[in-house]
């Protein structure tokens, strides 16, 4: 049977039915779920039963997989293996996370705006979230269409972006939230990196900002004039009208393409429920700046 695609939005985000991805996909049904995935960016995969195994061969569908960042469990063993995030607020003993463990304060960053990876010189293409247990409230996932929000940009404003260049770092974000617990080692093993302010997606053409909260400055502006730019960008991408919220259910599986959209997760109660999130992740094929043809000096 073939499946299903139901639109949420009229170009942003479908869920798909028809689909058991625990077995291999007829390569027709690949090729709708990739043309409906470059055109809503977000899909929604009800009601699957996936091992590790399985997330990961249909994560593979999209391109090769990331391992993993674990510098900041340098001192406790992963619950995971390392080609999945763990996503999860459980610690490496399957236990609610404590109140004060470095984990959950690293997590928190999870509840600003961002797009995954755009830390790394090779970004994330896309991601794949898959629940395992989700907390009966709250917990929510919501996702921004940055390629509405850019159509929806004065046109000054649109050419006042062409080109720019914006610095990314995961510790811009940690700092954000007043974390700025890391060691000499770990901040060199993650320098800052350039990214596009604004891209196109090839698939389609369409034109995209691309933002995060770990985005900390714009090269060749004074820091306070790039930071606020950046902050005021992020404000009007996650607009309401641009913003669809997830409510999960146990077995969904989310792909979101992290080149258009940011996310960011929502508050529960974290210390009471559990919520079991492993997340495959995608490298893009190259960092923004050189897919854009923008030549960046090296630092
Ligand atoms: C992620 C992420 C948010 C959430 O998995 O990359 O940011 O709601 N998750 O768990
Ligand atoms: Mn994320």
């Amino acid at each position: 049977m073939a499946i299903e695609i139901f639109p949420v939005r009229e170009n942003f985000v479908a869920e798909v039915g028809d689909a058991d991805l625990s077995r291999p996909l007829a390569p027709a049904d690949i090729e709708a779920i990739r043309q409906a995935f470059w055109t809503y960016a977000v899909l929604i995969f009800p009601d699957q039963n996936l091992t590790a195994e399985q997330h990961l061969d249909f994560a593979r569908q999209f391109g090769p997989l990331e391992t993993s960042i674990s510098v900041y469990r340098a001192d406790t063993p992963m619950r995971t293996r390392p080609e999945i995030s763990d996503v999860s607020n459980l610690d490496h003993r399957d236990q609610v996370w404590g109140r004060d463990s470095r984990l959950r304060m690293f997590q928190l960053g999870n509840r600003l705006w961002h797009t995954d990876s755009s830390f790394r010189h090779l970004p994330a293409l896309c991601s794949l979230l898959y629940a395992r247990a989700v907390p009966p409230i709250g917990g929510h996932t919501e996702f921004a269409d940055e390629r509405a929000a850019y159509d929806a940009l004065p046109e000054e404003m649109k050419q006042r972006l062409a080109g720019l260049v914006a610095e990314h770092s995961i510790f811009h974000s940690r700092a954000r939230l007043g974390f700025t617990d890391f060691s000499e080692e770990e901040r060199q093993s993650m320098p800052p990196v350039p990214q596009a302010l604004v891209r196109t997606i090839p698939q389609n053409g369409r034109k995209s900002l691309y933002l995060a909260s770990h985005a900390g400055r714009i090269l060749g502006m004074p820091d306070a004039e790039g930071r606020a730019l950046i902050d005021r960008l992020i404000a009007h991408a996650t607009e309401p009208r641009f913003v669809h919220a997830h409510r999960w259910r146990v077995n969904d599986l989310v792909i979101w393409d992290n080149r258009c959209t940011m996310h960011r997760g929502r508050e529960f109660d974290d210390l009471r429920y559990r919520r079991d999130m492993q997340r495959a992740t995608v490298s893009d094929i190259a960092g923004s700046c050189e897919q854009e043809g923008i030549a960046v000096a090296a630092a």
